[in-house]
């Protein structure tokens, strides 16, 4: 069965990866990008969300969203994973096509209300656009079908964080935001660095990526130059990690996943903030700030060799028919 996603994003070379992803995947038909801040600014996480709508034909809608967090001051592009444009500093030319009228959050709000239990929201970049959308209609949350979230880290591996020792960036990014989204009264699942630092895209794989999937593998391989680069300077591997794409990967095949079910909070200010805690034990306690939220899946394993499958198949395959 085919599901309907709004990608919430911030374009982002990984962002472009799970955009393309959606698109080639016949068991997704992508509604709209709805664009946020995040690895580059608002104007610029737009622009390249309408220039992969127009460049590979998109039918889905853009919405530009929120230009900074709700309540903490901003942290600034991630420019030196995404390059000064987002895209690895590839060169782009301008998109001739204009983004919905509508915010972000208003166009998510339509969109549900239009189509009860028929959207999945999948956010993949900070969390503001979903807080604003719930936070104007809390209505939406019995309305929406499922909110799959790449963000997040909940220690499974020892992985706590990748811009602080305990944060995730896009969490990290606006904490109240996410705090919001994850004790919102609506069906949420994380997939965190607890399996996204599971799953990697080396060198080789893009190159295969390149070879076998035309322009869209072109463009992907093109883009994710500067992106290898970062992680080879950084942590001294030849590939990636794979972010943004296993969120969608998660709304093609959930069994791909193993998820544990709890409460969770987001640490909103301090050393640790950004930090994300389920409970998932019933204990009891005098004081408990999970107690009463509902419960949430988050990701603690996953099928690495067939997520990489998965995405390959989609790729080929779409690229075959174009
Ligand atoms: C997340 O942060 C962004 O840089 C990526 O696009 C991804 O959404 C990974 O922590
Ligand atoms: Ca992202």
């Amino acid at each position: 069965m085919t599901t309907k996603i709004i990608l919430d994003t911030d374009p982002g070379i990984d962002d472009a990866m799970a955009i393309l992803f959606a698109e080639a995947n016949p068991d997704v038909e992508l509604v709209a990008l709805t664009t946020v801040y995040g690895n580059a600014e608002i104007n610029t996480s737009t622009r390249n969300a309408l220039y992969l709508k127009q460049r590979f034909n998109f039918a889905c809608d853009v919405a530009k969203g929120a230009s900074g967090p709700l309540v903490r001051d901003p942290v600034g592009a991630s420019v030196v994973v995404h390059g000064e444009n987002g895209f690895g500093d590839v060169p782009l030319e301008e998109p001739s096509i204009e983004a919905d009228p509508r915010s972000a959050h208003q166009y998510i709000i339509d969109t549900v209300k239009a189509s009860p239990g028929e959207i999945t929201l999948v956010a993949v970049g900070p969390l503001t656009n979903l807080a604003l959308a719930i936070e104007h209609a809390p209505e939406i949350a019995s309305l929406v079908k499922e909110v799959v979230i790449m963000g997040g880290a909940f220690g499974t591996h020892e992985h706590t964080g990748n811009v602080t020792p305990f944060a995730e960036a896009n969490i990290h990014d606006d904490p109240h935001a996410a705090d919001i989204v994850l004790t919102a009264n609506w069906p949420v699942t994380v997939v965190g660095l607890d399996v996204t630092h599971e799953a990697f895209f080396s060198s080789q794989y893009l190159d295969t990526v390149r070879d076998t999937c035309g322009d869209i593998g072109q463009f992907m391989w093109d883009i994710s130059r500067f992106y290898l680069a970062f992680y080879k300077e950084r942590m001294g591997v030849e590939g990636c990690f794979v972010h943004d794409p296993s969120a969608i990967a998660y709304v093609i095949n959930p069994a791909l996943f193993e998820v544990r079910k709890g409460p969770i909070r987001v640490v909103c200010d301090g050393p640790a903030e950004g930090m994300t805690l389920q409970k998932y034990r019933e204990t009891k306690h005098k004081t408990d700030e999970w107690k009463d939220k509902p419960a949430q899946n988050v990701a603690i394993a996953v099928n690495d060799r067939a997520l990489l499958d998965l995405f390959l198949d989609s790729m080929t395959h779409y690229a075959s028919e174009q």
